[in-house]
């Protein structure tokens, strides 16, 4: 039987050879290769400033706290998008409010932004205060989801008229654009992450990503306890006594072990991602030909989506099912048949407002994010990696084909 992952990383020799060099140069944290790693990624990106971290969950969380989230705060996230982005919100004290979101593009609807700040909200002093709890509306953490960018611009211009701050998650969507502008590239924060399943990867690790020196110094400082002197530079120089540590931070440093890896994967994200690109692209033509059951995914004019994941959407139509909830228990039926015959799919990702710990909390019903829901429950992830074949990709799609007529 084929055996067919949904994704795999793509390594050559380049990345053994860098971690050996660290190994054999005797320093293994965080030093001079992830300072050369920061400036890869930041020069890729057009960014000024690289600040790495151990995940892009920690990056995420480090970025808020370093921009002043905290608890008594509001923040806006999409309703649909990995739990790390609203963890990290949670992570700060401050609340994630939930945002539904376009069912095309996956990402968060602008105009569903306003509808809740307008619903929920009331203008004082020029800042916006949730009418229920008085939580200081704090801003907007927008995500990329699946590679393809918001739309970055309408939500800056809402952030813009209630005076937000803005923290994008960018964990899936390094290399992503509109137009020659890449995500990062709009006046923002972002972040990104170097897990497995994304473009690149140093087996965990995330990336602030900044135009700001102040704030990227503060980052620095932060993610090494709040130390005013990074490990490396104290080792180098003279001296027996500790820096000094002006805040309680973290320790959320990359290691050197980590970013050899990255460095020897910056150099291939180009190829990766015009690889990916190309199976994308073919994918869409032989689903258009053959599965009238599935949505292909959509990319608005101007926009370069990177596919960190290929993500259909189930018709309902096409299928004959009259609800969400059958459309649903269709999929995992379908994704069940796919994996006993060596097809490995996912969900797309997952609806917040479904998960234990948020539904609980803020005592939500599915119908709070229409959007969000349907995606939850019909979202399906198909294999693609670098090192797939046209015959691999033949194998997904006719097998899909004949799992669905077998009903
Ligand atoms: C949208 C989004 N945000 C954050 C994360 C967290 O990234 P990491 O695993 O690097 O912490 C992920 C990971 O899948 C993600 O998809």
């Amino acid at each position: 039987m084929e055996k067919i992952p949904v994704t795999i990383p793509y390594f050559d020799e380049k990345e053994a050879e860098n971690v050996k060099k660290v190994l054999e140069s005797g320093w293994v944290a965080q030093g001079p290769v992830v300072a050369s790693f920061e400036k890869a990624i930041s020069a890729h990106e057009q960014i000024g400033y690289g600040v790495a971290a151990t995940s892009c969950t920690t990056a995420l969380h480090l970025a808020m706290a370093a921009s002043g989230m905290t608890a008594g705060m509001d923040a806006l996230a999409p309703a649909f998008t990995f739990v790390a982005t609203t963890n990290a919100i949670v992570q700060t004290g401050a609340t994630p409010v939930l945002v539904d979101i376009c069912q095309e593009t996956f990402n968060i609807d602008p105009r569903q932004i306003e509808a809740v700040i307008d619903r929920d909200y009331q203008e004082r002093d020029g800042r916006w205060y949730n009418q229920k709890t008085g939580n200081l509306l704090w801003g907007i953490v927008p995500v990329h989801e699946f590679g393809l960018c918001c739309d970055i611009l309408e939500v800056n211009r809402i952030a813009n008229r209630y005076h937000l701050q803005v923290i994008e998650d960018a964990a899936c969507a390094l290399g992503a654009k509109i137009g020659d502008t890449h995500q990062g590239g709009f006046g923002n924060t972002s972040c990104i992450s170097f897990h497995p399943r994304k473009s690149i990867t140093t087996g965990e690790g995330g990336m602030v990503l900044t135009d700001d020196a102040a704030l990227a110094k503060r980052m620095k400082e932060l993610r090494t306890h709040g130390s005013t002197v990074s490990a490396d530079a104290r080792h180098a120089g003279k001296g027996f006594l500790l820096p000094e540590h002006n805040e309680a931070g973290y320790n959320y440093r990359m290691t050197d072990i980590q970013a050899a890896v990255g460095m020897a994967q910056v150099d291939k994200l180009d190829d990766i991602i015009r690889e990916k690109r190309r199976r994308a692209a073919r994918y869409d033509r032989m689903i258009a030909d053959t599965l009238p059951e599935f949505v292909t995914p959509y990319v608005p004019e101007g926009y370069f989506h990177t596919y960190q994941s290929y993500v259909c959407l189930l018709n309902l139509n096409a299928l004959h099912l009259d609800s969400i909830k059958a459309g649903g228990e269709y999929r995992n039926r379908l994704l069940q048949k796919l994996e006993d015959v060596g097809i490995a799919t996912r969900q797309g990702t997952h609806a917040i407002h479904l998960l234990g710990y948020y539904k609980n909390r803020f005592q939500y019903i599915p119908e709070d994010f229409p959007n969000a829901y349907a995606c939850d429950h019909l979202s399906i992830t198909l294999p693609l990696y670098v090192q797939m074949s046209d015959a691999d990709q033949e194998y997904v799609v006719q097998t899909i084909r004949k799992t669905i007529d077998q009903g």
